[in-house]
This record gives C-alpha cells, sequence and structure tokens, in this order.
C-alpha cells in the first residue's frame, strides 16, 4: 500500500485527462493535492471537489506555465497554502502540430518553452520548498520523443529536449534525495487527442496495434505515476518509464 498521507503533490494541468487521474490517484493515496490549470476553472473546481472526496486538501491555481511570472505567483500561493511540496507532476503540456515544413521559428521557440523550459523554472521553485526528506518529481512525455509521427515534430523535439533534461538534473538532485524521472505514455483518449489532425487514425492504428489490446488510459498512466513517487521507486533515478501496453516495443 502506498501512502501519501500529509504529503503536498502539485499537478500541473491537473485539471482534465492524464493531469487530472494522477491527481486523484495521489489523492487516493492520502496527499494534499494542489492542481494547475490555464483556460478551463470549471473542470479544474469538479477535480478539486473529487479530490476533497478522499479526505484531502485540495487548491487550484490558474497559472499559464509558459509564463515564468504566473508560475512564481503560483509557488508563492503554494508556500501560503501548504507551506511545503513533497511531489511535482509536471504534466501541463501544448505545442504546435504541424508538418515540420510548415512550421515557424515562432511555433518551435513556443513548443520548446512550454514544454521543456516549463520543466526547469518547476524544478527551480519547487526543489527549495522540499524538506530534507527529499521529494519526487515527474514528468509526463510521450512515444514522440524518440519516434517519427505524423505532425509531431516540434513536440517530439520538445519531449526530447525534456527527457534529456530530466536525466541531467535527476543527476544533481539525486544527492539531496530528490529523484526526478519521466512517465512516458503511449496514445491516451483525451482532449489533447481533439487537436490531432490524424486523431482518427492514430486511435485506429494504436487499438490495433498494442499487444496488450488497447489503448492505454489515463489511469494507467497515473498507476505508474503513483509507483514512480512511491518509496517503492527509490533506486529509479533520471529515468523514462513507458506506459504504452507494449505499443512501441512491436516491430
Ligand atoms: N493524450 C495522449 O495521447 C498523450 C500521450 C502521451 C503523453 N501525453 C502527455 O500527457 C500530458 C497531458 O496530456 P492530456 O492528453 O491529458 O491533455 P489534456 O486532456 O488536453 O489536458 C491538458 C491539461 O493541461 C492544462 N494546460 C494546457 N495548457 C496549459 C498551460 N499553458 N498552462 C497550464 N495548464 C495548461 C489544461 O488546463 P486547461 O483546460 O485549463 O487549459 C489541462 O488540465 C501532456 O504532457 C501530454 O504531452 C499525452
Amino acid at each position: 500500500m502506498v501512502d501519501l498521507k500529509g504529503k503536498v503533490a502539485l499537478v500541473t494541468g491537473g485539471s482534465r485527462g492524464i493531469g487530472r487521474a494522477i491527481a486523484l490517484r495521489l489523492a487516493e493515496h492520502g496527499a494534499n493535492v494542489a492542481i494547475n490549470f490555464w483556460r478551463n476553472r470549471k473542470a479544474a473546481e469538479e477535480t478539486a471537489q473529487a479530490i476533497e472526496q478522499y479526505g484531502v486538501k485540495a487548491a487550484v491555481y490558474r497559472a499559464n506555465v509558459a509564463d515564468e511570472q504566473q508560475l512564481h505567483k503560483l509557488f508563492e500561493k503554494l508556500e501560503g497554502d501548504f507551506g511545503r511540496l513533497d511531489i511535482l507532476v509536471s504534466n501541463a503540456a501544448s505545442g504546435v502540430l504541424k508538418p515540420a515544413m510548415e512550421l515557424t521559428s515562432k511555433h518551435w521557440q513556443w513548443t520548446l518553452d512550454i514544454n521543456a523550459a516549463t520543466l526547469l523554472h518547476l524544478v527551480q521553485h519547487s526543489v527549495p520548498m522540499m524538506n530534507k526528506e527529499g521529494g519526487k518529481i515527474i514528468a509526463i512525455s510521450s512515444l514522440g520523443s524518440v519516434r517519427a509521427l505524423p505532425n509531431y515534430a516540434a513536440v517530439g523535439a520538445s519531449k526530447a529536449a525534456l527527457e534529456s533534461f530530466v536525466r541531467h538534473v535527476a543527476v544533481e538532485l539525486a544527492p539531496q534525495n530528490i529523484q526526478v524521472n519521466i512517465v512516458s505514455a503511449g496514445v491516451v483518449d483525451t482532449d489533447a487527442l481533439k487537436h490531432f489532425p490524424n486523431r482518427d487514425d492514430m486511435l485506429g492504428s494504436s487499438r490495433q496495434k498494442t499487444p496488450a489490446g488497447r489503448l492505454t488510459s489515463p489511469e494507467d498512466v497515473a498507476d505508474v505515476a503513483l509507483f514512480m513517487v512511491s518509496e517503492y521507486s527509490k533506486m529509479i533515478i533520471g529515468q523514462t518509464i513507458t506506459v504504452d501496453g507494449g505499443y512501441s516495443v512491436v516491430a
């Protein structure tokens, strides 16, 4: 049994999709959970209510994770509301979905900033709030960091940068007993997929080619995230753990 009683977690993009499932899984195991959102307050408040049903404290912070000033304010609120941080889940992501030949420098910069540079800022704010017992940091990535997917050149490159950054910062922080890792997922049918021009093909071919016989669900990702923030994963440092029902190992 994973016991997170008394711990404080922050899940960026924790209002919907994979972030919501992770926030609820952490709350189910006793953590107080702060979630961040950007555009959709109603979804965030509904998720906060669901978190509180586990008898833990919830908080909702609006901030665009790509904006350093807004992140700074978010952490001031977190410090005031909870006074500590034990678990950071960097889940919110965005980016431009286009073929490489149609990408502009602006598309590229925005995508790299929001998906990779954001973790730098989140880590720099989080570590001072983690106490001597240490902490757990996970970031959410996708198979597009190591495979070529249609329309995914910028986002794939940003996720590759994210994974590389995690390896480096994980080594830096391991002596402080702060573990940093990636959980990478196969195709998960969330609202994010509505932005993909090739959504139906992605879902169809993932279902067909996944050895486990079904798509990865948000809860599948949350189960692995729970393991990664538990004591049972303490010697896993700087790794990318893939949750995809075997999709990525099939030739
Ligand atoms: N879905 C997949 O197939 C899949 C596969 C592998 C990895 N992933 C990764 O899993 C993570 C979550 O994806 P998802 O599919 O669950 O997405 P989703 O359902 O679209 O949810 C996105 C969440 O991020 C928040 N968000 C978006 N932009 C934000 C910003 N600029 N600042 C703060 N919050 C922001 C959204 O809040 P608002 O609604 O308020 O904007 C929402 O809570 C991402 O890192 C994604 O790359 C997804």
